[in-house]
């Protein structure tokens, strides 16, 4: 089966670039950063209007730890300030921001900031952003396996009854959907460590446009090539069970 006409429910972007745009221009690194930001709404406000329930957004990896201090602390600050700035208008467009990975490793400020943007945007049912901060996909497994280990040491689930339900429940994006699309930008073709367990299915496209020159177009483009994809699920494809 081929879907002509399907959108994905939840697509995930990897929003990577932000260094080899800024550097091309002259510019500071974080000033990447910032153009980065600035696509980031450009994109919350294009699946707004496609009508794409979720989008996921890896804003700072367990890994971007080893980065500068600078750098480090700019994004940081950075993600104060799009909390800040931005959640009127995330709320009045409709788009629900739900941070997903490990707050209580950031500084108090930033950290304080996004739950507050979770709790001012939590009515909001348009679009839900999952907007990952100090998220790494093996770290989300091994969080999900240590509370289950927890829970099954306490009696309150049968380790029999583990299976890749129960798993998915205990991670960071529960009760979401898994994603259908994950778009990488910055011409790499890996997933470093971004949602291994809900990837697992999910379509994946690698654009060579730097992350702060991705526009509408862009994710339209990438939508088009999504859509003559086939998803199979580790099926046979209707043509084959036909033939
Ligand atoms: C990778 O680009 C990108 C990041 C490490 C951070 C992504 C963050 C943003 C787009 C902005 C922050 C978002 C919010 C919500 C404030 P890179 O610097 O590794 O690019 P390069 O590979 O060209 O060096």
């Amino acid at each position: 089966m081929t879907n002509d006409d399907l959108l994905p429910t939840h697509i995930a972007v990897i929003m990577d670039g932000n260094g080899r745009w800024a550097q091309a221009r002259g510019l500071d690194h974080l000033e990447g950063h910032r153009a980065g930001a600035d696509a980031l709404r450009r994109v919350i406000t294009e699946c707004t209007e496609l009508n794409i329930p979720y989008l996921s957004a890896f804003a700072f990896s367990t890994e971007n730890w080893r980065r500068s201090s600078r750098e480090v602390e700019g994004l940081m600050r950075l993600m104060v300030e799009f909390a800040e700035k931005e959640a009127e208008e995330l709320k009045q467009n409709g788009v629900r921001v739900v941070p997903i990975g490990d707050l209580s490793g950031l500084p108090r400020d930033s950290a304080e900031a996004l739950r507050a943007l979770r709790q001012y945007t939590g009515g909001s049912e348009r679009l839900t952003l999952l907007l990952a901060v100090n998220y790494g996909g093996r770290a989300d497994i091994s969080r999900a396996a240590a509370i289950i280990a927890r829970r099954a040491a306490q009696g309150e689930l049968d380790p029999n009854q583990v299976d890749a339900g129960v798993v998915s429940q205990h991670l960071y994006t529960h009760p979401f959907p898994d994603p259908d699309l994950v778009i990488r930008t910055g011409g790499e073709m890996r997933l470093s460590n971004f949602m291994l367990f809900q990837a697992a299915y999910a379509e994946f496209i690698s654009s060579k446009v730097l992350w702060p020159d991705f526009r509408a177009a862009d994710l339209r483009r990438a939508l088009r090539t999504y859509r003559r994809r086939e998803r199979r699920f580790g099926t046979r494809t209707q043509t084959q069970k036909e033939g």
